[in-house]
């Protein structure tokens, strides 16, 4: 199972998202994937926001050596599932998209929470701290859904 994490720059919600799930993947010894893109350039290279680092580094996970990457057409194969952080992301992989089974692929990842009610993880970047926190809070609940999925599948190592 290989997931894909997206948001807008790849330097707060999805490298949190990415760095999260990676820690369930090891706890659960599954076997599973993820990688994480975005779809501003500004940020292609750098490591994730040092409040990602500090909010994750708090929950014992090390996000600092995730770089942002952009999106891109392959990004669709390579991935069993595409997870956005609000309806800009969906809307920029959409647009990426060339068929239908590609965009069977993308959900919004609070829908595995609260499913069907396309809710955002709200963007951090330029809030406080806490923005951080929260957006922890809400990629730990979803990421947990999504590891309890594959085990109960056997998706285990
Ligand atoms: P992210 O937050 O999408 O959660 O990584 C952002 C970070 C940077 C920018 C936008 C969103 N930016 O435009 O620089």
């Amino acid at each position: 199972m290989k997931i894909l994490m997206v948001c807008l720059g790849n330097i707060c919600r999805s490298p949190l998202a990415e760095g999260i799930m990676r820690s369930k993947i090891e706890k659960y010894n599954l076997q599973a994937d993820v990688d994480s893109a975005g779809f501003e350039p500004f940020h292609t290279g750098d490591a994730p926001d040092y409040r990602a680092i500090k909010v994750a580094k708090q929950h014992g996970i090390d996000i600092s050596g995730i770089r942002s990457r952009l999106f891109r057409k392959p990004d669709f194969e390579k991935h069993d599932r595409i997870y956005v952080m609000d309806s800009g992301n969906y809307n920029d992989v959409k647009a990426l998209s060339e068929n239908k089974t590609q965009m069977q692929k993308v959900d919004y990842i609070l829908n595995i929470s609260y499913p069907g009610t396309n809710k955002p993880v709200p963007d951090p970047y330029y809030g406080g701290e806490d923005g951080f926190e929260k957006a922890f809070q809400m990629l730990d609940a979803a990421t947990e859904l999504i590891a309890m999925e594959l085990k109960d599948k056997n998706m285990v190592i």
